[in-house]
């Protein structure tokens, strides 16, 4: 089988680099591949966006199967043209992409699924969305509809604090037209998780959970960024817990939106928050997480060409999805000022030495060849993955690796996975 990886982050080496592994796969492309995934995929030069392109692309480079990493060409239809055409692509329908790509689509479908999710109302209109807050009477959470970068979210102390959040997105117009309708909603507190599986329209098949780690500082404190490391499994989620989780959220998603005429086909991402009154969904995203695609898929030793192919064509309940037994974690190191602006083009120095370390494998995000080099070439540059007995062994291996790696304004937290330590 010949698979195309739409996107060149460190999600796509990731999903690259099990393919490679996988024996039902005889050849990996990637859209613009960094340079980590150079060394394993054939090149194919369109931007992972062009939808038009890449659906022409596929018949003349013979591709069996299409693995989409990123939302943004999901939402854009990459599935749906690659339909038109007779290939099979792992990653839901722009329809059922609306899961990630309007929280009211989401709300309402966790309404109508009965899915345990914090309260909420949806406005297009500040003066209705105010009443909704005073009505209330304490500080809730602000989230303006569409596709933000990640920043759509204001999480409130108080209700003067509400109101204006309100008056940002929804007056203001911070976030342009995502912000054209706002959901506000019930502040919840606990510990956060991910739970991510592969849906083929019916069947469901859970990876262990995950847990990102989103601002750029130790201790949760700094800017929001893309993911700063990840890791698997989250000891504060039990077996017990887990099989909830299918049976009250994976599985009836997957039935709604089936049951509406949107058969959701792909990985599905659940943002969880542990509260104390049980599980409730944060949000849902219609990919792989990234950086928690790196130690799931660390984790996964079933064949994954086999497991994504009968997910794009409707047949995974034939197959075993199988993981190894150990932990593993993801250390991100970032250019210097990331989120902010950074410099791209510093020399990367050490790659060697950390990926011959034992269990470790170094996953490339914003990186590039030049010159016989590899540089840095994006905010999140590098993504280094241990496997270990234990948490404790996993982090102190991705920790080792990490610290042979430079390059002029590294930086990476230095407490991933420390939540559970
Ligand atoms: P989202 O994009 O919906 O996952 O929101 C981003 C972040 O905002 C989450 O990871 C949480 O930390 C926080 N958040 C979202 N919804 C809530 C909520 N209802 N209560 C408390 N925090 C929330
Ligand atoms: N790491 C969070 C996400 O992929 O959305």
């Amino acid at each position: 089988m010949r698979v195309l990886v739409v996107g060149n982050g460190g999600r796509e080496h990731a999903l690259s680099l099990a393919l490679h592994r996988s024996e039902s796969t005889s050849a990996v492309f990637a859209t613009r591949p960094n340079a980590g995934m150079a060394t394993i995929a054939e090149p194919v030069d369109l931007a992972p966006t062009d939808v038009s392109s890449i659906v022409a692309a596929c018949p003349q480079l013979g591709i069996d199967l299409v693995v989409v990493g990123p939302e943004a060409p999901l939402v854009a239809g990459l599935t749906d043209r690659l339909a038109d055409v007779g290939i099979p692509a792992l990653g839901p329908s722009a329809a059922a992409a609306q899961l990630e790509g309007s929280k009211r689509f989401a709300k309402d479908i966790m309404r109508d699924a009965g899915i345990p999710t914090a309260d909420y109302g949806a406005f297009q209109t500040a003066e209705s969305a105010k009443a909704f807050v005073r009505d209330h009477g304490a500080g809730m959470v602000v989230k303006a509809d569409g596709l933000a970068a990640g920043k759509g979210v204001l999480v409130c102390d108080t209700v003067a604090e509400t109101l204006a959040a309100i008056d940002h997105v929804l007056s203001d117009r911070t976030f342009g037209d995502a912000g054209a309708e706002i959901i506000v909603e019930e502040r919840l507190t606990g510990p956060e998780l991910s739970v991510i599986a592969l849906v083929d329209g019916e069947t469901v098949a859970a990876f262990p959970a995950s847990r990102d780690h989103k601002r750029a500082f130790d201790g949760d404190e700094g800017p929001n960024t893309g993911g700063m490391g990840a890791f698997s499994p989250v000891p504060q989620i039990d077996d017990a817990l887990m099989q909830q989780t299918i049976e009250q959220v994976l599985k009836p998603t997957a039935k709604t939106l089936g049951n509406k005429g949107i058969p959701y086909q792909g990985f599905l991402y659940a943002g969880l928050m542990l509260t104390p009154d049980g599980i409730r969904v944060l949000e849902f995203n219609c990919r792989m997480g990234d950086p928690e695609c790196q130690p799931l898929l660390a984790r996964l030793t079933s064949d994954a060409g086999s497991l994504f192919y009968a997910t794009a064509t409707g047949r995974l309940a034939e197959q075993n999805i199988t993981f190894d037994d150990r932990s593993s974690v993801c250390v991100v190191l970032t250019s210097g000022g990331y989120p902010g602006p950074y410099t791209k083009g510093m020399p990367i120095t050490g790659l060697d030495a950390a990926g011959a370390l034992e269990h470790v494998e170094v996953i490339h995000a914003g990186t590039r060849q030049e010159g016989g080099k590899i540089v840095t070439n994006g905010g999140r540059v590098l993504g280094v993955t241990a496997l270990g007995d234990t948490i404790q062994a996993a982090t102190r291996r991705a920790y080792a690796a990490a610290d042979q790696i430079h390059f002029e304004g590294v930086q990476m937290r230095r407490d991933i996975a420390a939540s559970v330590l």
